[in-house]
């Protein structure tokens, strides 16, 4: 079919979508959702036998569903309506809930329903959700309605259901003095990544995200009581909950560590020590063993990693390295395995250069870590989505295993044009040959792991539900560890050698940082153009010819 995308932005669930479409042999277009006029003409220009709308925010003009059968992801059950579906279903507790595909009529989220599929909760953010049971959920429901709608049928009329508005800012207002931790944590996570929790700090208004659970702390309700990794800790009436990120209107309006945006406000708390113990542990790194199997996950908010991060990372990785183990996973995040630098640490920085300069170094010493490890065999075990250096990160190990439904950006064109680092000049060419690199690099979409399997540059795909990602990492690692341990670690080491004699390591990171220094100090400012519009999440002005293949056809904007 000719499907056109019609989107708010080109967020995951719309890559997801757009990846697996092309992927089932249809010709895909893209539209980002500017203005009806705009819309109209992508429909006039593109003439699609459908419109797929995965991520809108407005309605969709009646000159368009009229003409063509426009199929609109809910993130409900049917006979839910309205734009908060996911908030509420997260606020309210709900024990199952479901993705909609609605055919667009003139009432909102109101027209027939052709497919949907329900999932269980988990108590996570909206975020995760979204990226996790959602999206899952989002595209195999549409596949069934594209069926009902190739064979020229219609969806059933939605059942009795209700509209519902967006959450009022009061129904999630926190009440320190009385709200409990599963309550609290609720009210944030409803609205984690957006548009976060609205409170006061110190007489400072604020917007909260990335919340957990405190194990042992307590204090006075609403007191704040210590700091551990840029995260802080508040005081509830039974217990206490830390706060990772926090958004402040003004100068800076994006979400940055909690104890950045605070400064000196809170720099008498006291700071308590990263912990990696899956038990007591309070930051994003966690170290457990199972077996002769070392796991490292690193859950990093938003996959991005700061200069900090990586050094924390890095440590931890080290201490990895001096276990009796054999094997160690790099296990990343549940929504991301990594996005590469944190972009908005840089965007905050007094020098976003200078501070570019030492979070890509600080992710370069962990690949080269992980590169020189011959210690023991190393396995990226990508379950979330990766992006960027994140991706040419996770090269560094030596098995590179992917959960299907994985999305990977492997490449740093859309962050304006740059030349990256990681080592991904030694690790790429070694997976996808020479005549891979272009296929990898050369083009601005997102790839399924599938295809990314395809081209060598993973080397296994896993299965797509989570949990059992993760129960197939930890059995295949243990494999791993087994008969053939001793042989395939004195191979590896000796081809380390070998690659050393014939270019050491460092005159490939010194190559790439020297286009990196140009990318961060020189002339051309695309990147940092990239970057400030990237952590504001400014509007599309229109849609990128790389997705609009209808505007290139005719030569387009
Ligand atoms: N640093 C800081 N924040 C990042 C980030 C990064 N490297 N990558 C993603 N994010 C944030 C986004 O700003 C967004 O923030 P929000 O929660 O305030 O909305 C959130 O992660 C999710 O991103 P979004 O774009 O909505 O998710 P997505 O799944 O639709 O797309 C990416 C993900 C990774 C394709 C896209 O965000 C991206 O291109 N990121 C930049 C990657 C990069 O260039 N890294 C630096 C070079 S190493």
């Amino acid at each position: 079919m000719r499907l056109l995308l019609l989107c708010h932005a080109f967020n995951s669930l719309s890559q997801r979508v757009h990846a697996e479409l092309r992927a089932a042999g249809h010709e895909v277009s893209v539209e980002l959702d500017i203005s009806d006029e705009v819309t109209v003409e992508a429909v006039a220009l593109f003439k699609p036998d459908a419109v797929v709308a995965p991520f809108l925010k407005r309605k969709i003009p009646e000159a368009v569903f009229a003409a063509v059968p426009c199929l609109i992801v809910h993130p409900g059950p049917p006979g839910d309506r309205g734009p908060a579906a996911l908030d509420w279903a997260v606020l309210e507790g709900e024990a199952e809930w479901g993705v909609s595909i609605i055919q667009a009529t003139a009432e909102l989220d109101g027209g027939p329903v052709l497919a949907s599929r329900l999932f269980s909760m988990r108590q996570t953010r909206k975020s995760s959700l979204y990226r996790l049971e959602v999206t899952e959920a989002a595209v195999a429901a549409l596949f069934k309605a594209l069926e009902i709608i190739q064979r020229g049928e219609s969806g059933d009329p939605p059942p009795p259901g209700r509209w519902r508005d967006p959450v009022p800012s009061q129904a999630r207002r926190i009440d320190w003095a009385s709200d409990d931790t599963a309550t609290v944590l609720n009210k944030i996570r409803s609205a984690d990544g957006f548009p976060g929790v609205l409170d006061d700090i110190g007489g400072r208004e604020v917007r909260l995200f990335n919340a957990w659970a405190e194990p042992e702390l307590k204090g006075d309700a609403g007191t704040l009581l210590a700091r551990c990794h840029g995260a802080l800790c508040r005081a509830t009436v039974d217990g206490a909950v830390w706060i990772g990120h926090l958004k402040e209107m003004g100068e800076r309006p994006f979400k940055r560590r909690a104890t950045a945006v605070l400064g000196e406000a809170v720099s008498s708390l006291p700071e308590l020590e990263l912990d990696t113990d899956p038990e007591t542990g309070r930051g994003p790194i966690r170290y457990r063993e199972v077996g002769l199997v070392g796991i490292l996950d690193f859950d990093f908010y938003n996959g991005a990693m700061s200069t900090e991060d990586c050094r924390a990372l890095l440590a931890a990785y080290q201490q990895a390295t001096q276990r009796p183990t054999r094997v160690i996973v790099l296990a990343g995040g549940s929504d991301f395995w990594s996005n590469g630098m944190d972009l908005n640490a840089i965007e905050a920085a007094d020098s976003p250069p200078d501070e570019s300069w030492d979070n890509i170094r600080a992710i370069d010493e962990i690949a080269e870590a992980v590169i020189r490890t011959t210690s023991h065999l190393t396995v990226s075990a990508i379950g979330g989505n990766a992006a960027a250096g994140g991706v040419f990160l996770a090269l560094a190990a030596d098995e590179v295993w992917a959960r299907a439904g994985v999305v990977l950006n492997p490449h740093y064109k859309n962050m304006g044009n740059l030349y990256g680092s990681e080592y991904w000049t030694y690790l790429l060419p070694r997976r996808v040959g020479e005549d891979g690199i272009e296929a990898v690099m050369g083009h601005r979409l997102p790839m399924l792991v599938a295809e990314a399997e395809s081209l060598k540059l993973i080397d296994r795909v896993g299965p797509g539900n989570r949990a059992d990602f993760d129960q197939f990492v930890q059995t295949e690692a243990q494999s791993l560890a087994g008969a053939d341990f001793e042989a395939r670690l004195k191979t590896k080491a000796e081809r380390r050698a070998q690659d050393e004699s014939e270019r050491p390591l460092h005159a490939y990171r010194d190559a790439e940082l020297e286009r990196m220094r140009m990318n961060f100090y020189g002339f051309d400012p695309s990147y940092h153009v990239a970057r400030f519009r990237l952590v504001r999440r400014s509007p599309h002005a229109w849609t990128p010819l790389y997705l609009a293949r209808h505007r290139a056809r005719v030569g387009g904007k």
